[in-house]
């Protein structure tokens, strides 16, 4: 097992349209090794490929978000399928060290993928849970949570970044 770097904004990779995974190689089982161990870590509820600089449709997160599932999810080529409602909440992101904001995301999300053993896997999110898939998934798309803000608290964050540089 190895601890990975993980890559931070403003790094290109993070804005990589992930590509699926046809094959589960025994790389890939043991990237998905090395990601749970970083996430662990890091302190971090997710890590998606893009973040270690591989854009492949690949995630870990931290199930134990959720009482009810086992202590780490890895989903290959995730996709949400259905969502409900939307709520507030604080999110962070290992790629943005050191900023937290609210973000509105859906509340509950149903969510499919593969597992490592080539099973098609489906699941049931609600809160932090739902929105770490959600976080997570939209890393594979190239999108981070800053994104998700409105104009005026991206226009702090860019004064924010700007001031660190300085
Ligand atoms: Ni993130």
């Amino acid at each position: 097992m190895a601890l990975l770097d993980i890559r931070t904004i403003p790094d290109q990779v993070l804005r990589e349209l992930a590509k699926p995974i046809d094959n589960i190689t025994g790389e890939i089982v043991r990237l998905s090794e090395d990601m749970i161990e970083t996430m662990i870590g890091a302190r971090g509820a997710g890590l998606a490929a893009n973040q270690i600089g591989l854009p492949i449709r690949l995630i870990a997160i931290d199930a134990s978000l959720n009482p009810k599932e086992k202590s780490h999810i890895i989903l290959i080529n995730p996709v949400i399928v259905e969502t409900q409602l939307e709520e507030n909440g604080e999110e962070g992101c290992l790629s943005v060290p050191g900023y937290y904001e609210f973000v509105k995301r859906a509340k509950k999300v149903h969510a499919m993928g593969i597992d490592l053993k080539g099973n098609t896997v489906e699941f049931e999110c609600e809160g932090q849970l739902a929105r770490a898939m959600q976080h997570e998934i939209d890393h594979l798309n190239g999108v981070l949570f800053i994104d998700l803000l409105s104009p005026l608290k991206k226009n702090l964050f860019k004064k924010k970044i700007t001031k660190k540089d300085k």
